[in-house]
Parts: C-alpha cells; structure tokens; sequence
C-alpha cells in the first residue's frame, strides 16, 4: 500500500508549522476566483511546490499556493488554485491537498469552480450550488486498496454536498438579493469542451452543469467525513446551447465579472459554516 496517509500528515504539519491559525474550514478557488485569498489576513502563503507532496498547478489562471489566514477572525485554509485530471495528474495527486486538509483537521471544504452552463435557466455568470454530481471522469481517487485511517471503503455519497450547507448558501444569497441556483454537474476528464452530442447525452442524464474539476476532490473529502460545499460559476453555456464556440479566455472574464458577488455569498456562508464546525 501507497503511504499517502502519512505524506499527508508530514505535509500537514509543515503546514501547521508555518502559522499559529488552525482553521477547520477549508477553500479550494478554482480558475480566476483565487483572489479571495488574497484578502485574507495574518496569512501566510505557501507556493505548492513547497509543500511536500503537493502538486503545482499548471492552468492559467490558477496561482498555485495555498493561503492560511484570516476572514475577520475566522481562520481559513484556501487553495488558490487546483490541479485536474487532465493535466496528467493521478487522482491519488488531484486529491493529495484534501488528504492533507483531512489531516490538518478540516471539518468542512467549499470548492469551487467554472463550469459550463447545460441548464437553459442559467445564464452567463450564475452562480449555482451543486446538489449532486455525476462522476464520467472515468477515473476515482479511491480506487486501489483503502486505507481505514482515511475512510470506509465504501463511503456513501448520499448527501456529498451537506444539505444544511446548501440552504445556508441560499438564504445567503436571497440576502444579498443576488440569488443562486441549485445544479447537479457533471464531471468529465477534458480538457477539450464536450461536444455538442455530448452536452445533449449529459443533458439527458440529468446535468445541470458540466466541468472537469470537484468531484475527484469531493469524493475524498467524503470519504475522510469532511463536509461539502461546492459552488459553480457559469462560465458559459456549454456547447451546442448557443451556437457559438466556448474559449479559455471567456472562461475567465466571466470569472472576473461575477467575483464581487461570488466573494460578497461567500463572506455571508462563512461564519454560518463555522458555526457548524465550532
Ligand atoms: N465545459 C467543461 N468545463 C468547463 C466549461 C465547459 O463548458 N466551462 C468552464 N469549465
């Protein structure tokens, strides 16, 4: 057996070695929303390639460096930036900074990511609460043998996305008069964008949004216990809904658009989410 249990805790306590905070929740910002980690306070901020057995991201526009600090007096572990499937990582790597956040003593991750939009109520920029997902990346990060130090070997994925956490986020954003959707996504290897024969399979399975990140990472969180809260950006609507082609750069200008409301719910679910963990 791969001793990834106890890369974890050594990548953990250099970690924990850098900064007195000892937060319990825990971000992972994906493309073009890291900057929230920025704001953080009394940080410390530690390039991934750094850290002992962490991956470094290659995406543009994903920093690569994980930030402790504090929102107000709320400490928080944020990842600016993830690695994905597609960049030729195994899942066992694209997992690597869950493990080592179950090890820190992180009780709850908020993921987020862009996705592409298949639900025709949802329009460029939305903001959308995953309720659910489909794994089609053909791949799992607990495949192989288990280790019980981590989770079950079979962990159920009955409510992955923690049903209180949903409905803090959306009474949140009804607050702030910007509300949000709720989605299942699907989740594929990429990195190409679906075609437009695939957008319809995936419509017809039950797809509200599709990407090709979380759900590798949601699926360890929930194997160790963590709790979930996974919020999508559309990004756009993915292919063949509009006719016209989807490109990286748009991505990330939608991204840029909606970061002021994405950071504003993202303040107002924090303190009600570490209620939760206290
Ligand atoms: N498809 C897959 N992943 C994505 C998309 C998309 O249309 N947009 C942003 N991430």
């Amino acid at each position: 057996m791969s001793d990834e249990f106890t890369y974890a805790e050594s990548a953990a306590a250099f970690i924990l070695r850098q900064t007195p905070l000892r937060p319990r929740i825990a971000l992972v910002l994906g493309s073009g929303l890291g900057g929230f980690a920025d704001e953080l306070t009394e940080s410390v901020k530690i390039p991934y390639a750094e850290i002992p057995g962490f991956p470094s991201s290659t995406a543009v526009g994903h920093a690569g460096r994980l930030v402790i600090g504090n929102a107000g007096d709320l400490p928080l572990a944020a990842m600016q930036g993830r690695v994905h499937l597609y960049e030729g990582y195994s899942p066992t790597q694209v997992t690597f900074p869950m493990r080592v956040f179950g090890r820190m003593g992180i009780k709850a991750a908020i993921l987020t990511n862009a996705a592409g939009g298949i639900n025709r109520e949802y329009g460029q920029g939305a903001l959308v609460v995953m309720t659910d997902h489909i794994n089609l990346q053909g791949q799992n990060p607990l495949a192989g043998p288990n280790d019980d130090r981590f989770g079950p070997r079979f962990p159920d994925m009955t409510h992955a996305y923690c049903d209180k956490y949903r409905e803090i986020t959306l009474h949140a954003a009804r607050r702030l008069g910007k509300p949000v959707h709720q989605g299942v996504y699907a989740a594929l290897l990429g990195p190409n964008y679906e075609t437009p024969a695939e957008i319809r399979y995936l419509r017809a399975i039950g797809a509200d949004l599709v990407g090709m990140s979380t759900v590798p990472e949601v699926i360890a969180a929930r194997h160790m216990g963590i709790k979930v809260l996974a919020i999508s950006c559309v990004t756009n609507m993915a292919a063949g809904i509009l006719d016209q082609p989807i490109n990286h750069e748009e991505v990330l200008e939608t991204t840029a658009r909606v970061r002021g409301d994405f950071v504003a719910l993202l303040r107002a679910v924090l303190p009600e989410i570490a209620n939760d963990v206290a």
